[in-house]
């Protein structure tokens, strides 16, 4: 949700921070833009739209400088144009800010009376404003800023840049994250270690509160009372070429190929031959959690969903599931025993993290399944379980979501074998059908040509409901989560055992009706649900496996085969026909797939 950057180099900063910034591209893309000093000049170049807008902007209207900064924009405050795209300049400084000021308004009346008026609709011009003003009077360029700082409510990660020091950056982080990169006589800042990946490996993290001097030397920290802090410099191991598509047309079809080999990673990262289930420290002993309390947000939540059927079913733990934005303001009573567990792809989501801190001290245990395990929600885990899928790029997730439920599977035999509630032959049965599960996604995988004719189909309705029981019932919210963030059809899910409840005055002839339904024990009574779909004409896409086909496939519209799986397995296995449906409909419609309309991966405002 917005990326920054910021560079004191020894070569021209345009290129490196463009470049820096396509590897920040998935946090939003309303328009973008970087800012440089050059022999004592700030100047700057913003475009609307995706990144390629800027770099064509720079081929005719060059920038030159070494030290810069640049931002890519998902827009909060003031529609995307180019007046209310980053970096905002106020006087002799320039600001690039992912977050939100809350007290912009408040502040916009003080700058009046000092005869300062914004010049956009943004929140953030507000930051390069006041910093103008506390230079006006008199404070150095890193003394405005800190004061500056000092004056600003709400989330944010900002870099400033002045007019006149080509060695000096200001970096600040509250709510929002901010890594620091350290190089050869080079200073580097940006959202994440991704986009600091190929210019340098060793990055340290800047604390909630922390503000930074940086010049080319090095990097001064400061925590939020003004104390000089040392922050922790680590190497990191992101590969500098991740953001290769592998050949395929899109991220999000590479990583849907990836997901037999990262869920084969993660296994292995958790599982031993033995069938020993080996979690990181600090241990939790299950037989004292009495209750576990799961939050998150969008397809990280649906895992969540998935989960309480195994952690109740499996290890008969009762578990409380809540979608982090009303969790995090609902203020509930937490009981004792409580195990709190935090799922995010990013590890950044504002929701979460806030939901995480409203847990911290009320909860006995902390715990997050995350898939960068430098990230804000892991570094204030008690323990850490991170997913392994490797960076994931397509703005609708994939192997994050099969990889979390692998690992939150993992988590719920772990709970069971503490709490002795699965026998030792039931216990290595879900265990084989785990290690089944890379070579079963593959399989599943091979109906890539048949869905994609199943999904030319679908790309003409204008609704689609999906259907599902039990654990296959978050699925279908994840199926109807993905066909409409990506094809921009409009898409809902129901519990089948619901439909009849109201949802089936939608179905018509019109209406096609995804219907996710393995050959389980609740599968007759999906069927039943089905039928009355049917009945009144509704077009029925049903995805089971062969014997479920076998018996239920007539007058259906379309079929989709998939592996046996076991019953608790399925959810993972049949998130495959789900992905595939959605990404093969949007590529027939023609829509943005990795960068869809309105949305940004990384949701760091809430
Ligand atoms: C949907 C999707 C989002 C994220 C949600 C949470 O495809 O990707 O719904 O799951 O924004 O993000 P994380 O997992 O980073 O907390």
């Amino acid at each position: 949700m917005c990326g920054i950057v910021g560079v004191l180099g020894n070569h021209e900063a345009a290129p490196i921070l463009v470049e820096a910034l396509k590897r920040l591209e998935y946090r939003g893309y309303d328009s973008a833009g970087i800012a440089t000093v050059n022999g004592g000049t700030l100047d700057r170049r913003r475009a609307v739209g995706k990144l390629v807008n800027l770099g064509d902007l720079l081929v005719h209207q060059p920038l030159a400088g070494k030290s810069g900064i640049g931002h890519t924009r998902w827009a909060t405050h003031g529609e995307p144009n180019e007046a209310n795209a980053h970096p905002h300049r106020s006087g002799p400084v320039a600001v690039v800010h992912n977050g939100i000021i809350e007290n912009f308004r408040e502040l916009r009346a003080e700058l009046a009376e000092h005869g300062l008026t914004p010049q956009t609709d943004t929140d953030t011009e507000t930051v390069a404003m006041l910093t103008e003003m506390f230079m006006r009077a008199g404070a150095t360029p890193t003394d405005a800023a800190i004061q500056t700082l000092g004056k600003l409510h709400g989330a944010f990660a900002l870099a400033f840049l002045f007019d006149g020091e080509e060695d000096l950056m200001i970096a600040a982080r509250r709510g929002s994250p901010l890594a620091i990169g350290y190089g050869e006589g080079e200073m580097f800042v940006g959202s994440d270690a991704i986009a600091l990946s190929p210019l340098t490996d060793r990055i340290s993290y800047l604390d909630e509160g922390d503000y930074a001097v940086i010049t080319r030397a090095g990097a001064q920290v400061f925590d939020a009372e003004g104390n000089k802090v040392a922050r922790e410099i680590r190497k990191i191991e992101i590969s500098a070429t991740r953001i290769d598509k592998g050949g395929h047309k899109h991220f999000m079809a590479k990583e849907i190929a990836e997901q037999p080999t990262v869920i084969a990673d993660a296994l292995s990262h958790y599982l031993s031959a033995g069938g020993e289930i080996r979690l990181p420290d600090p241990q939790v002993d299950f037989a004292q959690v009495e209750r576990i309390t799961m939050v998150a947000c969008g397809t990280a939540f649906l895992a969540c969903l998935t989960a309480k059927y195994w952690f109740e079913q499996i290890a008969r733990l009762p578990v409380e599931v809540d979608v982090a934005s009303e969790f995090r303001y609902r203020e509930p009573p937490v009981p004792a025993k409580s195990l709190a567990l935090f799922v995010s792809q990013s590890g950044e989501t504002a929701d979460t993290l806030a939901a995480l801190r409203y847990m911290a001290g009320k909860a006995d245990r902390i715990a997050s399944v995350v898939n960068v395990p430098e990230s804000s929600i892991a570094r204030e885990s008690d323990l850490v379980l991170p997913i392994h899928a490797g960076v994931e790029i397509g703005v609708a997730s994939t192997k994050a979501f099969t990889c979390q439920l692998t690992v939150l599977f993992l988590l719920a035999i772990k709970a069971a074998s503490d709490r002795g509630t699965l026998t030792d032959e039931a216990r290595a049965d879900h265990l084989s059908q785990l290690r089944r599960l890379p070579a079963l996604i593959a399989e599943a995988l091979d109906q890539n040509v048949a869905i994609r004719e199943t999904a030319r189909k679908l790309a003409n309705a204008r609704d689609v409901l999906f259907l599902g029981r039990g654990p296959l019932y978050p699925l279908a919210h994840e199926g109807a989560l993905k066909l409409k963030e990506i094809s921009y059809i409009h898409a809902e899910a129901y519990a089948s055992g619901e439909l009849k409840h109201g949802p089936i005055a939608l179905v018509d002839e019109d209406v096609p009706v995804v219907v996710m339904a393995p050959r389980d024990t609740l599968f007759d009574k999906t069927v039943s649900n089905m039928q009355e779909v049917m009945a009144r004409k509704g077009k029925v896409i049903l995805i089971s496996d062969r014997e479920g086909l076998a018996e239920a496939a007539n007058g259906t519209w379309d079929t989709i085969t998939m592996p046996d799986v076991s019953d608790a397995v399925a959810p993972i296995l049949y998130a495959i026909p789900a992905q595939l449906l959605a990404y093969h409909t949007a590529v027939a419609k023609g829509t943005d797939v990795d960068q869809p309309r309105n949305l940004a991966k990384s949701v760091t405002v809430e």
